[in-house]
């Protein structure tokens, strides 16, 4: 019988604090021959493989070597009804939304589609290496039922909220403040804090809410302090103009959301592209964390997110995908675009920056880096298995790598899903194991497998 204990034999990376430089060494934890004990879900010792194996001889081995361990990506901002407008041609924002992306989400209406196509969205997020997502599901109460169930069978850690849109939207995709109310709780009620669920209160953005739909957001906020928000914000100039024709008080863009109470430091802004400095200084003062979104700001001509302006603020900024706008689901190609339009602002992201970002990074700016985002002990057992020679682009450029930092801004360039050679989720194998793995009963060495 294999033991529950697994011993993850590879190459282990891991993050303690933000990079400083591309040569920060004492950001990361980085062992040659390492090893992570698991079992139950969760990591319980992590070391080079002789100090781990010498206290786990009856544990299931598991050998990656050569291959590198990190944490699971955590993608921050995703829309999961939009799995099938990926990809649709020639609009910006506005015109995008109304032409491809509202008729899409009328379809999760329909409880069989939204679960059928929740279980095709965890497949890929799986296959990219992302192992948690935080989630803008449709209008419909049942889009998020099916999005937390498929999460909940996966035993995947996941934020996710039905979205609340009571206007400039099309028949069967607005609720009403009262509906978007109750639903939400009815939601929150069922999941927040259910296994590993968290729930995210999901004005969509100033636009498709009325006043009363804002007070009714502010309502929520302040009777669920301990759930995500997460909105738009700031994305595009038509965007941002229209906003202010429809909220003749607000101060600014942003004011639309702090005079409804709805910024902390539980708060996701997707985009938060072309900010006053008034907005910067209420980001700061809040706490709220802006989210860069790279492929999806270039594919819809959005405009370039300011890292080192708002970080200089001692703002926490996320960085995710944005499917459907965003191109795609890889965490690696975020970086890769990520990369690029810093670059067109004379700013830079260094590998070590960019693979913390996409694990502890992230998961610190969603409070949860107890629990995710690094392979320390006594934190959960999501992690991701990276071959840096999956493909003969990568191979070749690998011949000439000589670092640890050169080796990172080949994935984080080059990288996709045939980069995730496995990928586990609290514990579990999601990709049907291509690894080693045998037993060390009494040192004996027997494959199993
Ligand atoms: N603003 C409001 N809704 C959306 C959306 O679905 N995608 C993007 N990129 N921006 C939005
Ligand atoms: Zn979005």
């Amino acid at each position: 019988m294999p033991s529950d204990r697994l011993l993850l034999r590879g190459r282990i990376l891991t993050f303690q604090s933000e990079p400083q430089s591309v040569d920060d060494t004492s950001s990361h934890v980085y062992i040659k021959d390492g090893a992570l004990l698991v079992e139950n879900g969760v990591i319980l010792a992590r070391g080079t493989y002789s100090e781990v194996v010498a206290e786990a001889r009856d544990a299931q081995i598991v050998d990656h070597r050569p291959h590198l361990l990190t944490a699971g990506f955590i993608d921050t901002h995703i829309h999961f009804p939009q799995v099938q407008i990926i990809a649709s041609w020639g609009a910006q924002l506005l015109d995008w939304l109304n032409t491809y992306t509202f008729p899409e989400e009328t379809r999760f209406a329909d409880e069989g589609h939204a679960s059928a196509m929740a279980c095709r969205f965890f497949d890929l997020l799986i296959n990219h290496g992302t192992t948690t997502s935080v989630a803008y599901c449709s209008v419909h109460k049942g889009s998020a039922n099916a999005y937390f169930e498929e999460a909940e069978q996966r035993n995947m850690r996941v934020i996710g909220g039905k979205v609340l849109m009571d206007r400039n939207a099309p028949d069967g995709l607005r609720d009403t403040p009262q509906s978007g109310y109750d639903d939400s709780k009815e939601l929150i009620a069922k999941w927040h804090g259910k296994g590993r669920a968290h729930y995210a209160i999901t004005p969509r953005f100033a636009i498709t809410s009325t006043p009363e739909q804002m007070a009714t957001a502010g309502a929520l906020v302040t009777e669920h302090p301990d759930c995500f928000v997460q909105t738009h914000l700031s994305e595009n100039r038509n965007e941002i103009a229209y906003t202010l024709e429809l909220y003749p008080e607000a101060r600014d863009y942003l004011d639309v959301y702090q005079s409804y109470g709805l910024l902390s430091d539980k708060m996701l802004l997707g985009h938060s592209i072309h900010l006053e400095p008034r907005e910067i200084d209420a980001l700061a003062e809040t706490g709220a964390r802006p989210v860069f979104c790279p492929t999806s700001n270039l594919f819809l001509g959005s405009g370039l997110f300011d890292d080192a302006g708002l970080k200089a603020k001692g703002i926490v900024n996320a960085i995710a995908t944005d499917i459907g706008a965003g191109t795609s689901y890889s965490m690696l190609q975020t970086l890769n675009e990520g990369y690029k339009i810093l670059q067109l602002q004379d700013q830079k992201l260094h590998p070590l920056q960019a693979f913390h970002w996409i694990t502890r990074g992230n998961a610190v700016a969603l409070g949860l880096e107890d629990k995710i985002g690094t392979l320390d002990p006594g934190t959960e057992a999501d992690i991701v298995v990276l071959n840096s020679r999956a493909t003969d682009a990568m191979a070749l450029r690998m011949e000439r790598a000589t670092s640890l930092s050169e080796e990172l801004f080949v994935l984080q360039m080059l990288g996709d899903d045939r980069t995730i050679d496995e990928v586990y989720v609290a514990g579990r194998a999601q990709k049907g194991g291509k690894a080693l793995s045998y037993s060390m009963q009494e040192g004996a060495r027997a494959l199993v497998s």
